[in-house]
């Protein structure tokens, strides 16, 4: 069975919510196996052992929220062992137009640094999916989809087929 590892920061709830909705979206391609991880329960060898990693946050002050930061700025410890696995990134935020996008790019970011493989979304939410406080049915519509997309192109790419 092919991984996919769902790490989320949230202080209110809302970017839990949407990590359980991404989940649903993997498990509905056979094969493919999910873990929903908060943050501060995750490990450097959860990681390593996925073969793709989905990261939610909260957008804090248009970025990833600090919790978030500190784990992925300790995983220098493993530089070299993200390469070549599937990303993937979702936030919540307080408004629209209020930092979501770069927060979900700032998480991207980190993740192209690892060496990483980020699929893009051509007809909107094309950065990942962004909610406005807690996710509404067509928010988790959004997350469910990018769960069930990453499960397919992990599969694609994954040394273990279904
Ligand atoms: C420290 C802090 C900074 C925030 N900064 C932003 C921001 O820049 N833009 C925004 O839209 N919302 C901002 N918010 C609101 C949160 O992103 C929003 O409430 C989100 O739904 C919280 O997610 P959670 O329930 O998973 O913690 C901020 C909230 C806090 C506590």
């Amino acid at each position: 069975m092919a991984r996919v590892l769902i790490v989320y920061d949230s202080q209110t709830g809302n970017t839990e919510k949407m990590a359980y909705a991404v989940a649903e979206g993997v498990k509905q391609v056979r094969g493919v196996d999910s873990e929903v991880k908060k943050v501060d329960r995750t490990s450097l060898d959860d990681l390593v052992a996925a073969d793709a990693i989905i990261m939610g946050s909260p957008t804090y002050y248009g970025q990833m929220s600090a919790r978030l930061k500190a784990f992925i700025d300790s995983s220098e410890k493993i530089h070299g062992k993200l390469e070549g696995k599937v990303g993937a990134a979702f936030t919540s935020a307080g408004g629209t137009a209020s930092g979501a996008e770069t927060t979900l790019l700032s998480i991207l970011q980190t993740m192209l640094v690892h060496g990483m493989i980020v699929q893009g979304r051509p007809d909107d939410k094309h950065y990942g999916p962004a909610s406005v406080e807690a996710p509404r049915p067509k928010d988790a519509k959004y997350c469910k989809e990018l769960g069930k997309r990453v499960a397919s192109l992990t599969l694609k790419l994954s040394k273990h087929p279904a």
